[in-house]
């Protein structure tokens, strides 16, 4: 299984709102083979989470998955819905595989309802909250043309990977895991 280039800012499929994948389609081997390409440029790139315009394909798809604590097994959703199950947000730091190096403090739902298919077509219907509430909403935003930079209330946290840790986590026992880069 090849890795996939990851695009980075700038490049236009960041930009375009993807298409859902007709559910008949979702078995071909070819869409097949890109869900497995991306879960292993995922998993090579140390991202807890991937969507398809990441690697420049329009379709509705992201996966996810974290080693943690808390550790989240692979999720691969496709042509998904969210929910928000709560009113209030909630402040952490997120990064981007498609915008290296960088930390920024992005609100997000705590609580949020997946809807949409499996990579067999079958339905998904599931609540997630905290951190796996944030990838998902990180991932399907990328599926809509939005990056987490659009969602920061205030650009003043966004900060390089070496800074923010050594001047805004470092000193207070970073869980680097727990910071959500898709
Ligand atoms: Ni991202």
């Amino acid at each position: 299984m090849p890795l996939r280039t990851i695009v980075r800012l700038g490049h236009p499929a960041l930009r375009t709102p993807a298409v859902p994948v007709p559910p008949a389609q979702i078995g071909d081997p070819e869409l097949q083979a890109l869900i497995d390409d991306m879960i292993e440029t995922m998993r090579e790139s140390h991202g807890v989470g991937l969507a398809a315009p990441q690697v420049g394909e329009e379709a509705q798809i992201f996966v996810y998955q974290a080693a943690g604590p808390p550790e989240i097994p692979l999720h691969v959703v496709v042509n998904p819905m969210i929910t928000p199950q709560a009113r209030e947000l909630a402040y952490d730091w997120e990064g981007c595989l498609s915008i290296p190096d960088l930390r920024g403090l992005v609100p997000r739902h705590p609580k949020v309802r997946v809807q949409g298919l499996d990579r067999e077509g079958n339905a998904l219907d599931y609540v997630v909250t905290g951190f796996e509430a944030r990838i998902v909403q990180h991932e399907f935003d990328h599926l809509n043309g939005i990056v987490f930079l659009d969602r920061m209330r205030d650009l003043r946290s966004l900060a390089f990977f070496d800074e923010w840790e050594a001047y805004l986590v470092g000193g207070s026992q970073p869980d680097l895991d727990e910071t959500a880069v898709g």
